[in-house]
């Protein structure tokens, strides 16, 4: 019998599977034009993350991190979710057990229809008061700088999960409850190299899940993938269905 491709390998075991789990990086938003962090166009190569992403910049100079992401914000606004985004929704709607952990902010999975997720690094779209807390979705573009609370009037941040913040406890335990349980993990379009996230592939893995990723290029987890698929996630992750 001849062997299976890669593709059809990975649609089988979906197919099969009662529990899925799926991470996704800015490499399933890159197909609806939102910039990557690494790589020859990444964002990190034009900017330095700890003068805009770490909350001392932003405790240094609010203005200039507002206007990053002001910046972004209006960039986004544009993009719409691509076929990658919508298979995702059609996993998610096959009734069985399904968990989305994405470390994008661009809210595109959202947007697609997916509801079963975690953001685990926050979303753009939200704003939270430094002074009281509250969180709430804002989608003015651009916001005005400096924006603030319409309960207390304190300072509001990005909701963003930030170089050397922590990771919010629920988005943590539904990932790790969602790794740890899954029989088939599906990774797409993230270089791997920011944690948790990741390590997630190693906890699937070692709780005896079928481990897959859709990326470009191979990523530092590559070794312990069961299958890599190589190419682009809008074209590749449907024909996973
Ligand atoms: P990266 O920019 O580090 O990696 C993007 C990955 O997507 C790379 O491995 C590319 O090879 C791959 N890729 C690019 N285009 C693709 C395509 N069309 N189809 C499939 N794969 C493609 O982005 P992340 O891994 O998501 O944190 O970065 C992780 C975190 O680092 C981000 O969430 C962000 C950043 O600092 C925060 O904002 C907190």
């Amino acid at each position: 019998m001849p062997e299976r491709t890669p593709i059809a390998e990975v649609k089988a075991r979906l197919e099969r599977a009662k529990s899925v789990t799926v991470l996704t990086g800015a490499g399933i938003s890159a197909d609806s034009g939102v910039a990557t962090f690494r790589g020859a166009d990444g964002l990190w190569r034009n900017f330095r993350a700890e003068d805009l992403a770490t909350p001392e910049a932003f405790a240094r100079d609010p203005r200039l991190v507002w206007e990053w992401y002001n910046w972004r914000r209006e960039l986004i606004a544009t993009k719409r979710p691509n076929p990658a985004h919508h298979a995702l929704v059609e996993m998610e709607k096959r009734g069985r057990r399904f968990w989305l952990i994405t470390q994008n902010v661009d809210g595109l999975h959202r947007a697609a229809g997916s509801e079963q997720l975690s953001e685990i690094h926050g979303n753009i779209w939200r704003v939270r008061c430094t002074r009281c807390g509250q969180i709430s979705e804002n989608r003015q573009v651009p916001i005005p700088i400096l924006p603030s609370c319409s309960v207390c009037q304190g300072l509001l941040r990005p909701h963003i999960v930030w170089f050397g913040e922590s990771l919010a406890q629920r988005d943590l335990e539904q990932s790790y409850a969602a790794l740890e349980s899954c029989e088939v993990m599906l990774i797409i379009g993230t270089s791997g190299v920011v944690y948790p996230a990741a390590s997630f592939a190693p906890v699937a893995k070692q709780a005896g899940a079928f481990v897959a990723e859709v990326n470009l290029d191979p990523t530092p987890n590559s070794d312990l993938m069961d299958v890599s698929i190589r190419g682009r996630a809008s074209e590749t992750v449907p024909l996973l269905l």
